[in-house]
């Protein structure tokens, strides 16, 4: 069966770029990244994927006058390359409303909280703030509202008293490494309907009495 083609775009040091390269690599996994695309031409992922052998495109935004024609570059990189699914990894830009419609249920990112809580930047240290002693992370099809969308796949990671906000980011970031394949897996099975602006997965592993309570 022909793979899912997926690109992965970044900003950053591309940990989860990094755990959906492993998963690709398993003979039978159902995706492939053919195309990873960096606004920052200093991203710590460029290697990664140059490691993997992937083709990597830098689109520095800050070449482009507006965000408009920078979206525009970024939507005909991915038409050239035939790209059916895109992962946003860490990809750190408001994208218009006009390429979020043009990629509709064919777009998802992975924020490190449980939306809708906590939602833009720093969502690890707003949950250190309010005092959850639950939060996570959330993949989710992209809408034009930031931290929108129809939800795919969520971890509940607890948040320990003495946490701060760079030690809750690196145990959400070790959940985000596992939901993220395991997201682009059931949607490159054909296994996530969207319908009404949710998102619902046929045979999910559903464990009823699955809880996290913390403190334990
Ligand atoms: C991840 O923790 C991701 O949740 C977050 O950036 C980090 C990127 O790490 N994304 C956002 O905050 C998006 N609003 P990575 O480059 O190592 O994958």
């Amino acid at each position: 069966m022909a793979r899912l083609k997926v690109a992965v775009l970044i900003s950053g040091s591309g940990t989860n770029l990094q755990a959906l390269i492993d998963a690709c690599a398993a003979p039978d996994f159902p995706a492939e990244i053919t195309k990873v695309i960096s606004n920052r031409p200093n991203a710590g992922g460029i290697a990664r994927a140059e490691r993997a052998g992937i083709a990597v495109q830098v689109i520095d935004h800050k070449t482009f006058a507006d965000r408009r024609a920078f979206d525009a570059a970024l939507d005909d990189a991915l038409r050239a390359s035939d790209i059916e699914l895109v992962c946003l990894a860490g990809f750190m830009r408001l994208l218009t409303e006009e390429f979020v419609n043009r990629w509709h249920d064919r777009l998802i990112n992975i924020p490190p909280s449980l939306l809708p809580s906590f939602k833009g930047l720093h969502a690890a240290g707003q949950a250190v703030a309010a005092g959850v002693r639950i939060t996570g992370c959330t993949v989710h099809f992209v809408r034009a509202e930031m931290d929108s969308g129809p939800i795919i796949v969520q971890a509940a990671v607890p948040v320990k008293s003495s946490d701060t906000e760079e030690s809750l980011q690196a145990r959400i970031q070790r959940a985000e490494h596992l939901c993220y394949p395991q997201a682009l897996k059931l949607i490159a099975e054909g296994r996530v309907q969207v319908a009404g602006e949710k998102a619902s997965v046929k045979d999910d592993g559903f464990a009823e009495d699955n809880r996290l309570i913390n403190p334990t």
